[in-house]
């Protein structure tokens, strides 16, 4: 548990000395060694541009994590220092934050991204350096197939797809859906086929399959496509911007049949974007602030204490994300390359915000979704749906 975890990192306090005498030099890589003061942890999120609202959850929750770390003793004796680079959302940028993070500050680990085409631009340079990379909340299975060194603390796309074809199906009792997914985007187009396989294997019919680029602003030729096919339903697995934009442009043109997505739809702007036109829609996604554990409502106090809002999925990820790491190098005894490593290789139902995380094969995490509706402008529970 982590109060357990906490008591770990006092009791460790106090036996510094001993463990800093007996630390090997040949597994300290520079950030670790007993002359630097702090573990360097890197993180590279999307601060600002299209998907400003992930990047600014996924640190705030880190940084929350990462005080509580330190507040608390830090680890191994030593307090967490994080450096956190700033991807502006856009493609290229990744690869510049990752190989500064490396190169620059010797980190010993990669907290990021969110958005899967990101972090499958930046997990094969993570994977040449042999450091270890977390993504909080990158849902595209091929993520943590660039390597060893890759891992995530969130469910995979397969699964969440799989969640979303059943709830339209069962739920909803959609017969026939229209899908309009992102070509620019890996997270789109992958949840968009996992989604369609099984909608009809499961005895669906995908009525219409249109397409559109992050960034694009007008979708009336395409919704005009799909009203013609006369949906039931649509499936939107996107980004809130254009989510949002969709929404409205579809109601605009009569399309008045339930949207639905994945966790792409989650952010504090969705809302201010789609308004009216989101009523009654549904997105499914890892975490919901109303769970009535202990230990998540704790992270929730925290969290809308110091932010002064309610903590969205990418903060829960990244709170998870970060305190992960820190128990993967107490328990390797440092943050030396491939010890972290196969530390966190072998995590095994250690207790997140959004789950319990136990790290398979694949370097994913299997955890339950959530499902959220869209009632009076705000994020309602629906249901959870175990994996
Ligand atoms: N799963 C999305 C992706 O892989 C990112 C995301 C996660 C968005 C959680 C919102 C909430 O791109």
């Amino acid at each position: 548990m982590k109060s357990n975890f906490f008591l770990t990192v006092v009791w460790l306090v106090a036996a510094v000395p001993v463990l800093l005498t007996g630390c090997s030099p040949s597994s300290s890589s520079p950030s670790t060694s007993q002359d630097s003061p702090t573990i360097k942890i890197g993180e590279f999120a999307s601060l600002t541009g299209s998907e400003a609202t992930f990047g600014q959850s996924s640190h705030q929750g880190t940084q929350l994590a990462v005080d509580a770390i330190n507040a608390a003793g830090g680890v191994l004796g030593k307090p967490l220092e994080l450096i956190t680079e700033d991807d502006l959302s856009q493609a290229g940028q990744p690869a510049v934050a990752v190989r500064k993070l490396i190169a620059s500050d010797s980190v010993v680990a990669v907290l990021g991204e969110v958005a899967s085409s990101r972090s499958l631009e930046a997990a094969p340079i993570c994977q040449e350096y042999k450091v270890p990379m977390i993504s909080p909340a990158s849902t595209n299975p091929r993520v943590t197939q660039v390597g060893d060194y890759i891992f995530r603390v969130c469910f995979i796309d397969p699964f969440q797809g799989t969640v979303m074809a059943d709830f339209a199906l069962n739920t909803l009792h959609l017969k026939s859906v229209a899908v309009l997914s992102d070509v620019r985007s890996d997270y789109s187009l992958g949840l968009a086929r996992f989604f369609k396989e099984r909608f009809v294997s499961a005895g669906g019919r995908i009525v219409a399959d249109e397409n559109y680029s992050g960034g694009d602003k007008d979708f009336s030729a395409q919704l005009t496509s799909i009203k013609a096919a006369n949906p039931d339903g649509v499936f939107v697995p996107g980004y809130y911007t254009e989510v949002g934009l969709i929404a409205l442009q579809s109601r605009q043109l009569g399309l008045s049949v339930p949207m639905f997505g994945g966790d792409g739809w989650e952010s504090s702007s969705l809302v201010p974007i789609g308004g009216q036109a989101l009523e009654g829609d549904y997105f499914s996604t890892h975490f919901s602030p109303d769970d009535s554990s202990p230990m998540v409502q704790s992270f929730v106090k925290a969290y809308t204490q110091r932010y002064g809002q309610i903590p969205d999925a990418m903060a829960a990820l990244g709170y998870d994300s970060a305190f992960l790491l820190a128990d993967a190098i107490k328990r390797a005894g440092g943050a030396e390359g491939s010890k972290l490593r196969d530390a966190l290789a072998a995590t095994t139902n250690f207790p997140g915000v959004t789950g319990s995380i136990t790290m398979d094969s694949h370097r994913d995490a299997s955890k339950p979704a959530v499902i959220l509706t869209i009632s009076g402008g705000h994020f309602k529970y629906v249901k959870t749906i175990a994996p």
